[in-house]
């Protein structure tokens, strides 16, 4: 019925998925008012695990959850979907080359842009996890001309809860008196986590740390995080991309106010990034549509580090340009 609304999670049995889809039965994007359809996307040597899954979510007994469904063809699994999560992906496996794992992952984003072009709901929405996140959010939405392309983003959210994160800790503050906190840039070790116009209890950042703090720990900590808690918890970060997926698609569809929260969207030319280009922007979210935040001063060093994030998405545009996975 239209009072439910699907929500389709690709990777389902993977280790994001599994963190994700109970979240997403409790209500975690859409609230408590509105019940959910969870399909389960997965490849077919992964459907044995994702019909474990759905078990699972089936024993919760989840008041919200009207019906769980597994699918290894993503036609069927987008069919009347509104909220697609993209996070299964090709992972980058030892000796692969970069050129190699952007066309490994182009037969999986492909496909599933198509897929949701054909059969997703009007309201679609789509946040990509699986990385390279921001240009796979790219190849997806090539593959769905006829859905408007800026419902397809890439996860920045884990990036922006990190920053929070080390700043509400570095300076003694509650993350909810941190304002105006931004992560430009593509979602790898380029992107620039950005406290120019940040304000922690209305007082500038940058008057609370210092610059040297600022560039040489704190946005080398933000940008290189993943790599830490592999190292330190011998896995990847995986219920916090989980809950930061969440937030994104909470926030997107139910707004922000005035809050900034960062998303990777496609560039309508802001602030110098080429049009299309799948990038990480501060963004306030009304009425189901987000506005990347509007001119800001941009310091030298701003520009620098932005530039050298985007040069690498246009780089990997470039190479699935190459491999033919775009035109
Ligand atoms: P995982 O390997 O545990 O799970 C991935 C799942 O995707 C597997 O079950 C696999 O069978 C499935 N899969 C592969 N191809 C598929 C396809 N064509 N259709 C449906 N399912 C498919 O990996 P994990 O830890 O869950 O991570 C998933 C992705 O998220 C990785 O690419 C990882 O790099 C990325 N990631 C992104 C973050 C972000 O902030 N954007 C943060 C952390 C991870």
């Amino acid at each position: 019925t239209s009072d439910v609304k699907t929500i389709t999670i690709t990777g389902a049995a993977g280790q994001i998925g599994y963190a994700t889809a109970f979240r997403a039965a409790a209500g975690a994007i859409y609230g408590a008012n509105t019940r959910v359809r969870l399909n389960l996307l997965e490849i077919p040597e992964a459907a044995q695990a994702a019909a474990g899954v759905a078990m699972e979510l089936t024993d919760s007994a989840f008041p919200l959850l009207s019906e769980v469904n597994t699918f290894d063809d993503p036609n069927t699994a987008f069919e009347g979907a509104s909220v697609g999560l993209l996070i299964g992906a090709r992972p980058r496996t030892k000796g692969m080359e970069r050129a190699d794992l952007l066309a490994a992952n182009g037969q999986i984003f492909g496909p599933q842009g198509a897929a949701i072009n054909d059969h997703a709901a009007d309201d679609i929405r789509v946040v990509v996890v699986g990385n390279p996140a921001n240009t796979n959010a790219l190849i997806a939405a090539k593959h769905a001309p006829d859905v408007p392309a800026e419902r397809f983003t890439a996860l920045m959210r884990l990036d922006h809860n990190r920053g929070l994160g080390q700043l509400a800790t570095k300076t003694g503050s509650a993350v909810n008196d941190i304002e105006k906190f931004a992560v430009w840039g593509n979602h790898s070790a380029s992107q620039f986590p950005d406290l120019a116009h940040t304000l922690i209890g209305g007082t500038p950042a940058l008057e609370l740390v210092s610059e040297d703090w600022y560039r040489e720990t704190f946005i080398p900590t933000v940008a290189n995080r993943g790599a830490e808690i592999i190292q330190i918890r011998g896995g990847s970060s995986v219920a916090s991309a989980a809950s930061s997926a969440l937030d994104h698609m909470r926030d997107w569809i139910n707004g922000t106010g005035e809050r900034w929260v960062s998303m990777g969207v496609p560039s309508d030319g802001s602030y110098g990034v080429p049009e299309g280009l799948i990038c990480g922007f501060p963004v306030t979210c009304t009425n189901g549509e987000y506005t990347i935040v509007p001119d800001l001063d941009m310091s030298p060093f701003a520009c620098d580090r932005l530039d050298v994030s985007v040069n690498e998405l246009r780089e990997e545009r470039e190479a699935v340009r190459d491999a033919g996975l775009i035109s």
